[in-house]
């Protein structure tokens, strides 16, 4: 179901007791607060997930993990597997991150694995993807974003697809201060919404989530958020602190 979404990745940041209460200031915050149609979902380190998870039980918060591995268990040092996120009340998963493609080296192909594995065991995807600096500069950044997206979801049935949200995120624009434009966002969210249009058909495309992410702040996210294709935001650095992460959420 299409969802407003304001979603921190908290990546690596923010040891176990700066979790807990950084997880207890938001939920402080947005307790009673929230619109029916809006979500709220924070994504702490796996140190910190299970008791995280604890924490938001029977609140308005909901817990994602950053990533996880393709296999079911099985000899993959330092790894964490679907069922272990599942055991533990988790969700929903972040996958396709930049920083996992650019520093781990996760490819299309294996985030294929990783999608196919999450949707298996019932968890629910945030799926990352945008094009770099020099794609967005050669102005090619249409077909690198339809690739990404083709090579590691069209293989899905519709049904598949209800377990997924969007997270268009321009490298260019992550940790950076640099933000697309909400005009760049929208045009980008439509042309999203229409290749998966075009594959699944508009009753799909419509119902999908499309979250925006990359320096998304209190002061620029009401603007972004107001775009009609623009179904809220995937934050980082504006994450790790309640104050601004509340904001933002009121933005919304
Ligand atoms: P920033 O908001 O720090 O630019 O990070 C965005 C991001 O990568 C969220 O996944």
């Amino acid at each position: 179901m299409r969802s407003k979404i304001v979603a921190g990745n908290w990546k690596m940041n923010k040891n176990l007791s700066e979790s807990i209460a950084l997880t207890r200031e938001i939920i402080t915050n947005v307790a009673g607060k929230l619109a029916a149609d809006v979500r709220v979902i924070i994504a702490p380190t796996f140190v910190s997930l299970s008791d995280v998870s604890k924490i938001v039980k029977d609140t308005n918060v909901e817990v994602a993990a950053q990533n996880m591995h393709f296999a079911e268990n099985g000899a993959f040092t330092g790894e964490i597997s679907a069922n272990m996120l599942q055991d533990i009340g988790i969700s929903t998963v972040i996958l396709g991150h930049s920083e996992r493609r650019a520093y781990f080296g996760e490819t299309d192909e294996l985030l294929v694995k990783k999608v196919n594995t999450a949707l298996k065991n019932q968890l629910e995807i945030i799926f990352c993807f945008g094009e770099e600096l020099a794609d967005r500069k050669s102005e090619n950044y249409f077909t690198i974003v339809e690739n990404q997206l083709k090579n590691a979801l069209f293989h899905l049935s519709e049904k598949e697809w209800n377990g997924i949200i969007l997270a268009y995120e321009p490298v260019w624009a992550i940790g950076t201060g640099e933000t697309a434009s909400p005009e760049q966002a929208q045009e980008m969210h439509a042309f999203i919404r229409k290749i998966v249009a075009e594959k699944y058909g508009d009753n799909l495309a419509n119902s999908i989530s499309i979250l925006y992410g990359g320096s998304v702040k209190p002061t620029n996210a009401q603007e972004i958020f107001s775009k009609p294709d623009v179904d809220g935001g995937l934050i980082g650095g504006a994450a790790l602190k309640a104050e601004d992460f509340t904001a933002i959420i009121k933005a919304i």
